[in-house]
């Protein structure tokens, strides 16, 4: 199978912008070799008022906490240095959207295994994404399955950081599912229930109410959060609880959420049609309301859309705050 490549401009490396080309890490890298990086996934889309980083403070305060959690004691950004660097990332490569990656590595020291043996190196990155779970997903959904592989015991790895090692586990499930010839694994927490899926956080709905597992063993999505918010502002009631995967079967609908997922449906998991076999009126009007307030016409949108600036200096936004 001919590997994809990820085709962009110019990426930001420590400060500097370098042609994608050229922006290479040497091979004795510490980072490279155990994993020991932490990252965001955050996407930008076309507003009628420009490109808006859809929720960028919540992922840069993740990324801090990421590496908070990893163990960095001292990372030379703050959420500002971050933010601005993540906008000029976009607005030089052009994009009106696309999907936007910082990654903060360990890049000298550490081969004794402690991380307080070197420092981090901050690159970013952006690239358009469309279509992560496939191109038919939004509209025909996917088909998963309980997964072989358990998601990290919280006292393994840190579940809440976005660790770049913390991913083999998805990749082994991940793997696993897709030459089974399913779409997406689903996976389950050290006890048994479900916790999430390889990139993504699951809803179930039954009864008209929404249910999620609680955020102990996941990642705390922040689409997770925008989906739990736009549920409420629909009158959906929603709960965080314990779910076992017979919950799921017997679920009038299963959804998964993510930043490069977005909002699509589980239409069949281990072989039992899920509903009617097709995104439910539930998900349908989440997918709705996540579409509208993530390209800013939503009454969420305010809060949620960070506008970047074409390079017009003086250019008034007329909505997402500059923060
Ligand atoms: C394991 C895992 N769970 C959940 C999510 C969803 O998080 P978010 O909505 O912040 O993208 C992701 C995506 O980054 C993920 O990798």
């Amino acid at each position: 199978m001919a590997a994809k490549t990820i085709e962009t401009k110019t990426i930001w490396m420590n400060g500097k912008f370098v042609d994608a080309a050229k922006a290479m890490v040497p091979f004795l890298t510490p980072g490279f070799h155990y994993g020991i990086g932490v990252f965001e996934g955050i996407r930008c889309y076309a507003t009628a008022d420009g490109p808006a980083v859809f929720r960028l403070r919540e992922h840069v305060d993740r990324l801090l906490d990421s590496a908070r959690c990893l163990g960095f004691r001292e990372v030379p950004w703050s959420a500002a240095d971050l933010i601005a660097a993540i906008e000029e990332t976009v607005v030089r490569n052009g994009y009106d959207e696309c999907y936007i990656r910082p990654l903060m590595w360990l890049d000298a020291g550490g081969w004794n295994l402690n991380i307080d043996g070197g420092n981090p190196s901050l690159g970013i990155a952006v690239w358009p994404w469309k279509d992560y779970l496939g191109p038919d997903a939004l509209k025909k959904g996917i088909r998963a399955n309980v997964s072989s592989i358990t998601r990290h015991h919280p006292n393994a790895t840190a579940t809440k950081a976005k660790i770049s090692g913390n991913y083999v586990n998805s990749i082994l499930a991940k793997t696993e599912s897709v030459r089974l010839g399913f779409d997406e694994a689903i996976l389950l927490d050290p006890n048994g229930y479900v916790a999430e899926c390889t990139g993504a956080n699951l809803f179930l709905v039954r009864g008209g109410k929404i249910v999620t597992p609680p955020s102990a063993p996941v990642l705390e999505g922040i689409t997770r959060d925008s989906i739990l918010t736009l549920a409420s502002d629909l009158g959906i009631p929603v709960a965080e609880k314990p779910v076992s995967r017979d919950q799921l079967y017997i679920a009038d609908e299963v959804f998964v959420c993510g930043t490069a997922a977005e909002c699509i449906a589980l239409t069949e998991i281990d072989f039992r049609k899920i509903g009617a076999g097709e995104a439910g009126p539930v998900t349908r009007a989440l997918q709705e309301a996540y579409h509208a307030a993530v390209r800013g016409a939503h009454a969420r949108s305010e809060a949620w859309c960070h506008l970047v600036e074409k390079a017009a200096p003086g250019r008034v936004a007329s909505f997402g705050r500059r923060r």
